[in-house]
């Protein structure tokens, strides 16, 4: 189908001006902002008063994650479908082997997990041990287009690295050419704090953030931006949530070193009091690391704006309350995360944009153009150019809403952002040429996301 957007707004990570968009069979062919004249049989849609970003690409979603309470609770297609409705038309997801499993194998099998996806995808791949054929296997896994290779120092008893394994991962993947990501916690310290609590009898949500102190992440990123130093590898740190953490990130910037950082709505709107309460009211804020204080949410946002953060994922990983109350009688086990990969956009743009603690453009980087470059889909994705996927979001300034469990579409029976008031959310959502959401509302259009192979 021809589509042909009159009248809107385009926004990008430099500019903002006015033009005509047309879509053909999946791409955008033409920018002009003279106007494009209008042909029969074209779908026309009249984007006065509106924006126009390019599709939102989230760098870091689970869906359907493999928990001991569980998988998390939105599968590929319910977490692409409620995606869509936010405006994100690009997710990167991970692949998780098993003990043993050779990483290929399992990129294999997470491909056909994702197989019902709706928007594009692409994948981070774990190595959660060092093997000496590890540096093979990555570089057979960068040939099949994955780049980019995940490392936890959180979770030390079942997919954390010991120090010396992470040291050559880091090493194995700069020889590829690759980046390597990484959960920064200094896992051995929290191990040792929650389970002394535990002993204590303090079981409950508000041990949780106790046992990952905010100084745990900040060494954590320390040692890891030495090892990536080490190694001369590229470095991207995944949910950055403490102030203590950025000046690490500043000064190996300021060095000129390849650190990239990243950040997820929740340490930027919302803090550690929601850990006081009944069980009922914060385990579904328990997710690692854990929220912190109303001054690291400043000094959050101070970093989007002064550039040390170059993106913002979701860390979506969405569980029911049934999931959650595994840990009612011990904090430690309940299941670790929460959901919102349907909010970003708008929260980013009501909290961020129309508070001026970011401009409209440096959203649109934030969201899509700086997860495009990192990770090798630019201009693919992450850009409103002729060429480009014509992945984008016609958006209404304007339109008013309240975050609610009652609304929202993500397969979760809680959300942590609930009564949240923003303005500013996608009229139409267009991925790959295709209208998925039409005056707010889904088109039931036939959407197959496609596998998304990435070089850097
Ligand atoms: O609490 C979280 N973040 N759960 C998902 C796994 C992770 O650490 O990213
Ligand atoms: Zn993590
Ligand atoms: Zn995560």
């Amino acid at each position: 189908m021809e589509i042909h957007i009159k009248n809107g707004t385009l926004v990008t990570a430099e500019h903002t001006f006015a033009a005509d968009i047309l879509i053909e069979e999946g791409k955008i062919t033409r920018i002009e902002n003279s106007g494009i004249p209008s042909t029969p049989g074209q779908k026309a849609i009249d984007a006065s008063g509106m924006l126009i970003f390019p599709g939102g690409i989230d760098p870091h979603v689970h869906m359907h994650l493999p928990t001991p309470a569980g998988f998390s609770s939105d599968d590929f297609l319910t977490g692409s479908r409620a995606a869509l409705f936010g405006g994100t038309t690009t997710l990167i997801d991970f692949v998780t082997p098993s003990r043993g499993e050779p990483l290929c194998t399992a990129l294999e099998k997470r491909k056909a997990e994702a197989d019902n996806c709706l928007t594009d995808y692409t994948f981070h791949l774990s190595p959660v041990e060092w093997r000496n054929t590890l540096p093979e296997e990555i570089k057979t896994c960068m040939e099949a287009g994955i780049p980019s290779f995940k490392v936890y120092m959180a979770y030390k008893t079942s997919i954390g690295l010991e120090d010396e394994d992470l040291r050559k991962v880091f090493q194995a993947v700069a020889e590829a050419g690759g980046m390597v990501t990484a959960h920064c916690e200094s896992g051995d310290e929290i191990e040792t704090l929650r389970n002394d609590f535990a002993k204590n009898g303090q079981t409950t949500p508000e041990y949780h953030p106790l046992s990952r102190p905010a100084r745990l992440e900040a060494e954590a990123v320390e040692k890891a931006i030495g090892f990536a130093a080490e190694a001369n590898c590229p470095f991207y740190i995944v949910h950055v949530s403490a102030a203590e953490s950025l000046k690490f990130i500043r000064k190996a910037q300021q060095r000129g070193q390849k650190v990239f950082a990243e950040s997820c709505p929740h340490y930027l709107l919302l803090d550690d009091s929601r850990y006081r309460g009944t069980f009922e009211q914060t385990a579904p804020f328990v997710l690692s690391p854990p929220l912190r204080k109303k001054a690291d949410n400043h000094a959050l946002w101070k970093a989007l704006s002064d550039r040390t953060i170059q993106s913002m994922g979701t860390d979506h990983c969405p569980f029911m309350f049934e999931q959650k109350k595994n840990g009612l009688h011990d904090f430690r086990k309940i299941a670790n995360g929460a959901g919102s990969v349907e909010h970003r956009l708008s929260l980013l743009y009501t909290y961020g944009v129309l508070q001026n603690k970011i401009s409209l453009n440096r959203f649109v980087e934030l969201t899509s153009t700086q997860p495009a470059k990192i990770f090798g889909l630019y201009p693919r994705k992450g850009a409103l150019q002729p060429g480009s996927d014509a992945d984008l979001v016609i958006w209404n300034p304007e339109k008013e809403q309240v975050i609610s469990v009652d609304t929202h579409h993500m397969h979760c029976d809680t959300d942590i952002y609930e009564g949240f008031k923003t303005t500013g959310a996608p009229e139409y959502v267009i991925a790959d040429g295709k209208i998925a959401v039409e005056k707010g509302a889904w088109t039931g259009h036939l959407i197959k996301g496609r596998f998304l192979k990435r070089k850097r």
